[in-house]
């Protein structure tokens, strides 16, 4: 490995377990990687304790009053700590709001998400349930760079996951995040690897 290790800054809302899977793939060597940031828009969210546990600079945002976007100057606040943090991508790791102008702007084509779903197919909110009840044969995970759309950004790689009849919404969410937890490393590392980066 040449290139310096790509700077991470993670932005989630969950219990981080994404997060977990990028930090096991960087300690196996096998993403170029620092994750130089954690931030959160739930100052009760696991990724904040993982972020903590593991000795990251790790940040609960301030709390917003609006529940699918973030206020812009929280916003602001973000991508300012992103950029201190010497972000090269950042990462939305379970993050569940919209990106808005003032984090999107300065991070143009370098914020990337991962979706539970095969996209364009069930874009939004617990998209595992949608699949559930839509009653399709298969799902899976889409991770994709962010534009100002809901999950509409250029997609990167898809993984597919099928749906057992005995599915319920946990069983079939366990079962994409484990190809989640796959598939989220191994594009990061691509992006690692990328001689073009800067
Ligand atoms: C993942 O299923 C992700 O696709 C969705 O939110 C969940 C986050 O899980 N956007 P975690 O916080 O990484 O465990």
């Amino acid at each position: 490995m040449s290139t310096a290790p790509l700077r991470i800054g993670v932005l989630g809302s969950g219990k981080g377990s994404n997060l977990a899977a990028i930090l096991r793939a960087i300690q196996a060597g096998e993403l170029n990687a620092v994750v130089s940031i954690v931030l959160s828009d739930n100052p009760t969210a696991g990724i904040l304790t993982l972020g903590r546990e593991r000795g990251i600079p790790t940040e609960a945002l301030p709390v917003s009053k609006f529940r699918s976007k973030l206020e812009p100057e929280i916003e602001t606040i973000a991508a300012e700590k992103f950029a201190a943090a010497q972000t090269d991508l950042v990462v939305l790791a379970g993050y569940m709001r919209m990106v808005k102008a003032p984090l999107l702007v300065p991070f143009s084509n370098r914020i990337i998400n991962i979706h539970p779903s095969l996209l364009p197919s069930f874009p939004g909110l617990e998209a595992w349930k949608q699949a559930l009840e839509a009653k399709v044969p298969q799902t899976g995970c889409t991770v994709h760079w962010v534009d100002s759309g809901m999950d509409t950004g250029k997609i990167i790689a898809q993984a597919a996951v099928p749906i057992w009849p005995t599915d319920t919404p946990e069983t079939l969410h366990g079962r994409i995040q484990e190809a989640e937890h796959k598939l989220f490393p191994a594009c990061l590392a691509k992006i690692a690897e990328d001689p073009s980066r800067a």
